[in-house]
Protein backbone atom coordinates (compact mmCIF):
# COMPACT_ATOMS: atom_id res chain seq x y z
CA UNK A 1 0.00 0.00 0.00
CA UNK A 2 2.90 2.74 1.41
CA UNK A 3 4.63 1.62 -2.41
CA UNK A 4 1.18 2.54 -4.35
CA UNK A 5 0.78 5.94 -2.38
CA UNK A 6 4.46 6.84 -2.89
CA UNK A 7 4.16 5.93 -7.01
CA UNK A 8 0.90 7.72 -6.76
CA UNK A 9 2.88 11.02 -5.29
CA UNK A 10 5.12 10.44 -7.65
CA UNK A 11 3.36 10.08 -10.89
CA UNK A 12 1.15 13.93 -10.00
CA UNK A 13 4.82 15.23 -9.55
CA UNK A 14 5.69 13.83 -13.30
CA UNK A 15 2.35 14.41 -15.23
CA UNK A 16 2.25 16.49 -17.99
CA UNK A 17 -0.07 17.47 -20.94
CA UNK A 18 -3.28 17.77 -19.92
CA UNK A 19 -5.55 18.93 -22.31
CA UNK A 20 -2.75 18.21 -24.44
CA UNK A 21 -0.54 20.98 -23.78
CA UNK A 22 3.32 19.94 -24.95
CA UNK A 23 2.25 17.31 -27.47
CA UNK A 24 3.29 17.87 -30.91
CA UNK A 25 1.79 14.98 -32.96
CA UNK A 26 -1.41 15.60 -34.37
CA UNK A 27 -2.77 12.23 -33.54
CA UNK A 28 -1.82 12.35 -29.98
CA UNK A 29 -2.92 15.73 -29.26
CA UNK A 30 -6.54 14.27 -31.03
CA UNK A 31 -6.73 11.00 -29.16
CA UNK A 32 -5.68 13.04 -25.96
CA UNK A 33 -8.31 16.12 -26.58
CA UNK A 34 -10.85 14.28 -28.35
CA UNK A 35 -11.31 10.39 -26.31
CA UNK A 36 -9.40 11.08 -22.86
CA UNK A 37 -10.71 14.62 -22.09
CA UNK A 38 -14.03 14.77 -23.89
CA UNK A 39 -16.18 13.01 -21.38
CA UNK A 40 -18.95 15.96 -21.59
CA UNK A 41 -19.11 16.11 -25.28
CA UNK A 42 -20.03 12.39 -25.38
CA UNK A 43 -23.16 11.19 -24.89
CA UNK A 44 -23.16 8.75 -21.45
CA UNK A 45 -24.60 5.16 -22.41
CA UNK A 46 -27.57 5.68 -19.73
CA UNK A 47 -28.32 2.18 -19.79
CA UNK A 48 -25.00 0.99 -19.17
CA UNK A 49 -24.07 3.48 -16.13
CA UNK A 50 -28.00 2.21 -14.31
CA UNK A 51 -26.54 -1.83 -14.71
CA UNK A 52 -23.44 -0.29 -13.18
CA UNK A 53 -24.71 1.15 -10.43
CA UNK A 54 -26.98 -1.45 -9.55
CA UNK A 55 -24.42 -3.73 -9.80
CA UNK A 56 -22.26 -1.65 -7.84
CA UNK A 57 -24.64 -1.61 -5.13
CA UNK A 58 -25.44 -5.44 -5.23
CA UNK A 59 -21.92 -7.04 -4.94
CA UNK A 60 -18.27 -6.27 -3.62
CA UNK A 61 -16.44 -7.36 -6.57
CA UNK A 62 -18.54 -4.87 -8.27
CA UNK A 63 -17.15 -2.14 -6.23
CA UNK A 64 -13.49 -3.68 -5.54
CA UNK A 65 -12.64 -5.22 -9.14
CA UNK A 66 -14.12 -3.98 -11.75
CA UNK A 67 -13.93 -0.76 -13.31
CA UNK A 68 -15.21 2.53 -11.83
CA UNK A 69 -17.67 4.38 -13.80
CA UNK A 70 -15.50 7.22 -14.65
CA UNK A 71 -12.64 4.40 -16.07
CA UNK A 72 -15.72 2.39 -17.79
CA UNK A 73 -17.03 5.52 -19.48
CA UNK A 74 -13.45 6.20 -20.56
CA UNK A 75 -12.97 2.28 -21.86
CA UNK A 76 -16.20 3.49 -24.19
CA UNK A 77 -15.12 7.01 -25.52
CA UNK A 78 -11.72 4.96 -26.55
CA UNK A 79 -13.81 2.19 -28.70
CA UNK A 80 -15.91 4.62 -29.82
CA UNK A 81 -13.23 6.56 -31.47
CA UNK A 82 -11.04 3.56 -32.41
CA UNK A 83 -13.82 1.45 -34.11
CA UNK A 84 -11.54 -1.66 -34.23
CA UNK A 85 -11.97 -5.21 -36.12
CA UNK A 86 -12.05 -6.73 -33.22
CA UNK A 87 -12.10 -6.22 -29.53
CA UNK A 88 -10.57 -8.37 -26.76
CA UNK A 89 -10.62 -8.74 -22.80
CA UNK A 90 -8.46 -10.78 -20.78
CA UNK A 91 -10.42 -11.04 -17.59
CA UNK A 92 -14.42 -9.88 -18.04
CA UNK A 93 -15.10 -9.81 -14.17
CA UNK A 94 -19.37 -9.78 -13.90
CA UNK A 95 -18.63 -8.21 -17.37
CA UNK A 96 -19.18 -4.40 -16.46
CA UNK A 97 -16.07 -3.27 -18.39
CA UNK A 98 -17.49 -5.43 -21.06
CA UNK A 99 -20.07 -3.99 -21.69
CA UNK A 100 -18.38 -0.27 -21.86
CA UNK A 101 -16.17 -1.81 -24.59
CA UNK A 102 -18.85 -3.41 -26.42
CA UNK A 103 -21.48 -0.56 -26.19
CA UNK A 104 -18.49 2.45 -28.03
CA UNK A 105 -18.34 -0.17 -30.69
CA UNK A 106 -21.68 -2.70 -31.40
CA UNK A 107 -20.78 -4.02 -34.42
CA UNK A 108 -17.90 -4.96 -33.11
CA UNK A 109 -16.80 -8.29 -32.56
CA UNK A 110 -15.72 -8.86 -28.85
CA UNK A 111 -14.26 -11.74 -27.16
CA UNK A 112 -13.55 -11.56 -23.21
CA UNK A 113 -11.93 -14.91 -21.11
CA UNK A 114 -13.09 -15.14 -17.35
CA UNK A 115 -11.78 -18.15 -15.44
CA UNK A 116 -14.46 -17.81 -12.58
CA UNK A 117 -18.00 -19.96 -13.38
CA UNK A 118 -20.07 -17.97 -11.18
CA UNK A 119 -18.89 -14.31 -12.06
CA UNK A 120 -18.72 -15.18 -16.76
CA UNK A 121 -22.68 -16.62 -15.60
CA UNK A 122 -23.45 -13.53 -14.19
CA UNK A 123 -21.65 -11.66 -17.08
CA UNK A 124 -23.31 -13.48 -19.63
CA UNK A 125 -26.95 -12.71 -18.36
CA UNK A 126 -25.40 -8.96 -17.99
CA UNK A 127 -24.75 -8.92 -21.66
CA UNK A 128 -28.06 -10.72 -22.04
CA UNK A 129 -29.78 -8.24 -20.59
CA UNK A 130 -28.07 -5.41 -22.62
CA UNK A 131 -27.51 -6.72 -25.87
CA UNK A 132 -24.58 -4.40 -26.80
CA UNK A 133 -23.08 -6.09 -29.78
CA UNK A 134 -21.56 -9.33 -30.51
CA UNK A 135 -19.79 -10.44 -28.13
CA UNK A 136 -18.44 -13.98 -26.45
CA UNK A 137 -17.99 -14.73 -23.17
CA UNK A 138 -15.01 -17.75 -22.64
CA UNK A 139 -14.97 -19.09 -19.64
CA UNK A 140 -11.93 -20.84 -18.48
CA UNK A 141 -8.14 -20.42 -18.15
CA UNK A 142 -6.83 -17.58 -19.66
CA UNK A 143 -3.63 -19.48 -21.09
CA UNK A 144 -5.80 -21.76 -22.56
CA UNK A 145 -9.00 -19.72 -23.65
CA UNK A 146 -6.44 -16.93 -25.31
CA UNK A 147 -4.23 -19.60 -27.38
CA UNK A 148 -7.84 -20.83 -29.01
CA UNK A 149 -8.91 -17.00 -29.51
CA UNK A 150 -5.59 -15.76 -31.04
CA UNK A 151 -5.82 -17.46 -34.73
CA UNK A 152 -8.85 -15.11 -35.00
CA UNK A 153 -7.60 -11.91 -34.01
CA UNK A 154 -7.74 -8.93 -37.20
CA UNK A 155 -4.25 -6.57 -37.04
CA UNK A 156 -6.33 -4.11 -35.83
CA UNK A 157 -7.58 -4.97 -32.48
CA UNK A 158 -8.34 -3.45 -28.98
CA UNK A 159 -7.46 -5.40 -25.63
CA UNK A 160 -8.24 -4.38 -22.41
CA UNK A 161 -5.65 -7.08 -20.41
CA UNK A 162 -7.30 -6.96 -16.40
CA UNK A 163 -6.90 -10.54 -15.55
CA UNK A 164 -4.73 -12.36 -13.73
CA UNK A 165 -2.31 -9.68 -12.50
CA UNK A 166 1.05 -10.65 -12.39
CA UNK A 167 4.41 -10.18 -13.50
CA UNK A 168 4.87 -13.54 -16.07
CA UNK A 169 1.25 -14.12 -17.18
CA UNK A 170 0.48 -10.25 -18.07
CA UNK A 171 3.98 -10.28 -19.98
CA UNK A 172 3.34 -13.45 -21.88
CA UNK A 173 -0.44 -11.81 -22.49
CA UNK A 174 0.68 -8.61 -23.94
CA UNK A 175 3.76 -10.41 -25.71
CA UNK A 176 0.67 -12.77 -27.88
CA UNK A 177 -1.06 -10.10 -28.46
CA UNK A 178 1.25 -7.99 -29.64
CA UNK A 179 2.38 -10.64 -32.08
CA UNK A 180 -0.62 -10.14 -33.60
CA UNK A 181 -1.04 -6.78 -33.87
CA UNK A 182 -0.76 -4.69 -36.98
CA UNK A 183 0.46 -1.16 -36.88
CA UNK A 184 -2.54 0.05 -35.49
CA UNK A 185 -3.83 -1.24 -32.83
CA UNK A 186 -4.38 -0.22 -28.92
CA UNK A 187 -4.00 -2.36 -25.78
CA UNK A 188 -5.06 -0.93 -22.63
CA UNK A 189 -3.44 -2.71 -19.65
CA UNK A 190 -5.07 -2.16 -16.40
CA UNK A 191 -3.64 -1.84 -12.98
CA UNK A 192 -0.39 -0.77 -14.08
CA UNK A 193 0.39 0.24 -10.56
CA UNK A 194 -1.69 -2.37 -8.70
CA UNK A 195 1.74 -4.76 -7.61
CA UNK A 196 5.11 -3.97 -8.02
CA UNK A 197 5.08 -6.99 -10.91
CA UNK A 198 2.40 -5.47 -12.40
CA UNK A 199 4.67 -2.27 -13.03
CA UNK A 200 7.68 -4.29 -13.82
CA UNK A 201 5.19 -5.52 -16.53
CA UNK A 202 4.04 -2.09 -17.88
CA UNK A 203 7.57 -0.81 -18.04
CA UNK A 204 8.76 -4.16 -19.55
CA UNK A 205 6.10 -3.82 -22.64
CA UNK A 206 6.34 -0.32 -22.66
CA UNK A 207 10.01 -0.96 -24.08
CA UNK A 208 9.23 -3.01 -27.12
CA UNK A 209 10.05 -1.31 -30.34
CA UNK A 210 6.38 -1.87 -31.48
CA UNK A 211 4.96 0.64 -28.67
CA UNK A 212 5.04 3.59 -30.23
CA UNK A 213 3.09 5.61 -27.35
CA UNK A 214 2.72 4.76 -23.93
CA UNK A 215 -0.01 7.08 -22.05
CA UNK A 216 0.34 5.84 -18.28
CA UNK A 217 -2.93 7.27 -15.84
CA UNK A 218 -2.04 5.73 -13.03
CA UNK A 219 -4.79 3.09 -12.86
CA UNK A 220 -4.53 1.93 -16.60
CA UNK A 221 -1.79 2.29 -19.22
CA UNK A 222 -2.47 2.62 -22.47
CA UNK A 223 -0.52 1.95 -25.90
CA UNK A 224 -0.43 3.20 -28.77
CA UNK A 225 1.05 0.79 -31.65
CA UNK A 226 0.97 3.13 -35.16
CA UNK A 227 4.48 2.91 -36.65
CA UNK A 228 4.51 6.82 -37.49
CA UNK A 229 4.22 7.70 -34.13
CA UNK A 230 7.44 8.62 -32.76
CA UNK A 231 8.77 6.78 -29.45
CA UNK A 232 7.10 8.50 -26.38
CA UNK A 233 6.16 8.20 -23.03
CA UNK A 234 3.80 9.83 -21.82
CA UNK A 235 2.55 10.75 -17.92
CA UNK A 236 -0.82 12.42 -17.43
CA UNK A 237 -3.48 13.21 -14.29
CA UNK A 238 -6.83 11.98 -15.46
C1 LIG B 1 -10.12 -7.32 -12.14
S1 LIG B 1 -11.21 -8.62 -12.53
C2 LIG B 1 -11.90 -8.11 -14.07
C3 LIG B 1 -12.85 -6.97 -13.93
C4 LIG B 1 -13.54 -6.55 -15.20
N1 LIG B 1 -12.59 -6.35 -16.29
C5 LIG B 1 -14.30 -5.27 -14.97
O1 LIG B 1 -13.66 -4.20 -14.94
O2 LIG B 1 -15.52 -5.30 -14.83
C6 LIG B 1 -10.10 -9.86 -13.08
C7 LIG B 1 -10.78 -11.14 -13.49
O3 LIG B 1 -9.81 -11.97 -14.10
C8 LIG B 1 -10.11 -13.31 -13.78
N2 LIG B 1 -8.86 -14.09 -13.84
C9 LIG B 1 -7.72 -13.91 -13.13
N3 LIG B 1 -6.80 -14.83 -13.46
C10 LIG B 1 -7.36 -15.61 -14.42
C11 LIG B 1 -6.89 -16.73 -15.17
N4 LIG B 1 -5.67 -17.23 -15.02
N5 LIG B 1 -7.75 -17.29 -16.06
C12 LIG B 1 -8.99 -16.79 -16.24
N6 LIG B 1 -9.48 -15.72 -15.57
C13 LIG B 1 -8.67 -15.14 -14.67
C14 LIG B 1 -10.65 -13.25 -12.34
O4 LIG B 1 -11.50 -14.35 -12.10
C15 LIG B 1 -11.36 -11.91 -12.32
O5 LIG B 1 -12.75 -12.04 -12.46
Amino acid sequence: MAWRIYQYIRHLFYTRHRKGHGIHSPYLFEFVNKVLFNARATEAPEAIMKEHRKLRAAFAFARRSSVSMKYGFLLYRITSWFQPEMIIELGTGMGISTLYLSSGSPETPLHSIEGDKERAALAAQLICRCCPGPLSIHWGGMEEKLELILPLIPQRFLAFVDGNHHYEPTVDYLRKLMDRAGDESVIIMDDIYWSRGMHRAWKEVVSWPEVKVSIDLFHLGILLLRKDLHKTEIKIKF
